[in-house]
């Protein structure tokens, strides 16, 4: 049913990117799909002083959308603070994406969760909380 999704998501699906694993990443985050099983992590390097996303990674097992969605949200906060990464909403990565068929947008636009778990796992670990990133 490729007509369903716009030229965006199409493209990113034929060419996906920030795909794979950081090695010795200083935050993972997993999220899965009870619905329709799919799976994915992302992966965090982060520089210390400063906050920002040096590097972001995410292995995605699922669908187009799962992994047009995923690849988007790499691409939108490569380079941003934790604190403007954590900003990032899910109806920005469908619009930056041209939209997302209804009955997809909540199955597969997983990254964001999958992002904040990765962030959190990353916090946790330096003895800091999600709090910190609220404003
Ligand atoms: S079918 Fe599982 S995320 Fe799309």
């Amino acid at each position: 049913m490729a007509h369903l999704y716009s030229k965006e998501v199409i493209d990113l699906f034929m060419n996906p990117q920030n795909m794979g694993e950081i090695e010795n990443p200083d935050g993972v985050g997993k999220i899965g799909n009870p619905v329709c099983g799919d799976i994915m992590w992302i992966y965090l390097k982060i520089n210390p002083e400063s906050d920002v996303i040096e590097d972001i990674k995410v292995k995605t097992f699922g669908c187009v959308a799962a992994i047009a969605t995923s690849s988007k949200t790499t691409m939108m906060t490569k380079g941003k603070t934790l604190k403007e990464a954590y900003r990032l909403t899910k109806k920005q990565v469908a619009d930056e994406l041209g939209g997302l068929p209804k009955q997809k947008m909540h199955c597969s636009n997983l990254a964001v969760d999958a992002l904040h778990r990765a962030m959190e796992d990353y916090l946790k670990k330096n003895g800091r909380s999600m709090d910190e990133l609220v404003d």
